[in-house]
């Protein structure tokens, strides 16, 4: 693996998430949350904010999508692909959607409507990474955990043709 120029620390990263688990903490209206995550860039954010909520005092449960948009490129292709639908049933459930990275706003909005769908009792999103200026399709972000320029970046879930994606910091190519 070539090396990258480190854009956001792993010391960066564990304490935001931190910081966010309390945030949520303190907005949800519930003991309880079920977390949602499209597969697979989520998994690593989740698996981390799962535990800081837990020792936030909030029992959590998690459920997945497997959602695609880029292929194997940079780019987002534009249309969203839905390898595997919810499996919980989330009708007055609260609802937390988590993701890497907020870009186009695509994936979220895609998801967002699925978990819609179920009614759930209510619903809040938390991404790691938001690019504001790549926006296409408007989603509310509740909680972000770091503003960033239109870059490319890897690491913390985010990958490059399925790669990086362990990554314990944010990084970009040099
Ligand atoms: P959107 O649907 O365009 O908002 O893109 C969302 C998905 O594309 C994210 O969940 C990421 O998995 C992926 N993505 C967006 N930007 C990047 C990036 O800079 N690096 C790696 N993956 C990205
Ligand atoms: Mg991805």
């Amino acid at each position: 693996m070539e090396p990258l120029d480190i854009l956001i620390s792993r010391e960066a990263l564990q304490q935001r998430v931190v910081a966010l688990a309390q945030e949520i903490a303190a907005v949800l209206q519930s003991p309880d949350v079920v977390l949602v995550g499209p597969l697979k860039g989520a998994v690593v954010f989740m698996a981390d904010l799962a535990r800081a909520l837990h020792d936030e005092g909030v029992e959590v449960c998690l459920d997945f999508m497997a959602l695609s948009s880029y292929g194997d490129g940079t780019e987002s292709r534009g249309t969203i692909d839905m390898a595997m639908d919810l499996q919980l049933d989330l009708a007055g459930r609260h609802v937390l959607l988590v993701d890497d990275i907020a870009d186009t706003g695509r994936t979220l909005s895609f998801a967002r409507e699925r978990v819609l769908a179920h009614q759930p009792a209510s619903l809040l999103i938390a991404v790691v990474l938001d690019k504001p200026s790549r926006r296409e399709v408007d989603v509310p972000l509740d909680f972000v955990g770091f503003e960033i320029p239109d870059l490319f970046v890897l690491g913390y879930g985010a990958d490059l043709a399925q790669r990086y994606r362990e990554l314990p910091y944010i990084g970009v190519k040099r």
